[in-house]
């Protein structure tokens, strides 16, 4: 018997010239006349097979004639270099054996909405462009990765129930714990990574994060993946540092390892080139609301940026910004006062070009036990946070870290203008999908 190779679409191109097997499903097809395009995917990537009638048994031409969309298929062909193909390859089909048809797949190739599209998201995601997506997520994440474990750090898994709120109440996720005591889903793994970072020096985590947000807005998830790195005897000024090459190396991993998805996605990748190549600027808060002063904003000293704030601001520089030292009291309680005005905290946000605004959230923590004990008082923040405050009874020291939004950076990276195509199924607000 003649045993096929096994091949992927990935792959294909250690076998060129020879007969292999692809085990997956047909996307779409083209006929006309004497010759059919089998448009396949397998999961790892898409090919077309090429069937001309005159070389194969008419049976299956047939076959291959009559399949429909997403019908599961065992194909088997000989790989053929084609430069004008997508993927670099063509298959000249020589067999086609049905494993299971399929009927009236609700995602035709015409154009659908989004709602639509996001009911049936189970299936939307073996479209090329959510595939692309999902693969870069993949990705990215093994790039964060990737930069962590070979810098000394260690990963650190907290909790996701908790008693207390790490960034404050108002889009705190109450749940039922027991007895109708209330517990909350976790807003940041910060507070339990600060413990962390005294006990291994360098660490972060990574996991998914709640927060009950009221915006219902092409950047805010209900349930997202964020990587919290929090790191001992770092400042403010090392923090950013650190966040540059960090972005800067997972940028350059996705350009190394998806070049086709990238592709797929139509993405502009000199403009990624670009945040690999050129120093971040670094800019105030005070400097950022004068330059949007100057270009006719209407923005007062004090108040927190929008949406289009951060669009202005990282298109006069057309690169990743980092807007630094915000007044504190829009901050969160634990971060550092600047020495030079305590009125102001030793925290940057890192605004991602081309209108994707906020990535980053990052900053200095109060290592000083009667300062943070102040803030506590002020922000009425009571005992649940004793632990923490014993942090800094035991062994303090200045201390940093910081938190970036996994899906706000897939949407950046891959240029899509929704983050909910970042996901698997996204948690978004007044919507369970699936
Ligand atoms: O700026 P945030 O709130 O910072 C923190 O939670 C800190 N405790 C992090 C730290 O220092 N360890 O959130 C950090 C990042 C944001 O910059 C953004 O990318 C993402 O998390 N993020 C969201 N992403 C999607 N949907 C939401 N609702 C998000 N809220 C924050
Ligand atoms: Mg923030």
């Amino acid at each position: 018997m003649n045993v096929t190779t096994k091949a992927t679409i990935a792959t294909i191109g250690q076998y060129v010239d020879q007969e292999v097997l692809i085990e997956g499903w047909l996307w779409n097809k083209r006929f006309s006349g004497k010759i059919g395009f089998l448009n396949l995917r397998d999961g790892t990537g898409f090919i077309q097979g090429v069937i001309a009638k005159q070389d194969v048994p008419e049976e299956l031409f047939a076959t291959a004639k009559g399949l429909t969309q997403e019908t599961s298929i065992r194909v088997t062909g000989t790989v053929r270099a084609e430069e004008r193909a997508a993927s670099g390859y063509e298959l000249n089909v020589t067999g086609v054996e049905v494993v299971a048809v399929t009927l009236d797949y609700p995602i035709t190739p015409k154009e659908h909405g989004v709602d639509f599209l996001m009911d049936n998201r189970h299936l939307w995601i073996r479209s090329p462009r959510q595939r692309a997506i999902l693969k870069i997520r993949a990705e990215i994440i093994r790039g964060m990765r990737d930069y962590l474990d070979n810098s000394g750090f260690t990963q650190i898994d907290p909790p996701i129930l908790t008693p207390s709120s790490a960034e404050g109440t108002t889009n705190l996720f109450e749940i039922e714990y027991v007895n109708g005591e209330p517990a909350y889903l976790s807003q940041s793994g910060q507070l339990y990574m600060e413990a962390a970072a005294l006990a291994l020096g360098k660490v972060y985590s990574f996991g998914p994060t709640f927060r009950a947000e009221k915006s219902k807005t092409r950047k805010h998830m209900i349930e997202f993946w964020m990587i919290e790195p929090e790191m001992a005897y770092v400042t403010h000024a090392e923090n950013m540092q650190i966040q540059e090459a960090f972005v800067k190396h997972i940028i350059r991993w996705v350009l190394e390892h998806c070049p086709q998805e990238l592709k797929t996605l139509e993405r502009d990748t000199e403009q990624l080139w670009k945040v690999v190549n050129e120093k971040f600027p670094v800019i105030t808060y005070k400097e950022a609301v004068q330059i949007l002063q100057d270009k006719g904003h209407d923005f007062p000293y004090g108040e927190d940026f929008g949406a289009p704030h951060e669009t202005e601001l990282t298109n006069h520089f057309d690169l990743p910004v980092f807007v630094e030292k915000w007044p504190a009291d829009i901050k969160a309680f634990y971060m550092q006062p600047d020495p030079d005005d305590p009125t102001v905290v030793l925290g940057a946000d890192l605004l991602a070009p081309e209108g994707y605004g906020e990535i980053i959230g990052g900053s200095q923590r109060i290592h000083d036990y009667d300062l943070l004990k102040s803030r506590y008082e002020e922000h009425e923040l009571g005992e649940s946070y004793n632990w923490y405050l014993d942090l800094r009874q035991y062994g303090t020291v200045p201390h940093s870290g910081f938190g970036i939004g996994l899906e706000r950076t897939i949407a950046w990276i891959c240029g899509i203008d929704h983050v909910r195509e970042t996901i698997m199924m996204p948690r978004l607000l007044y919507r369970l999908y699936p």
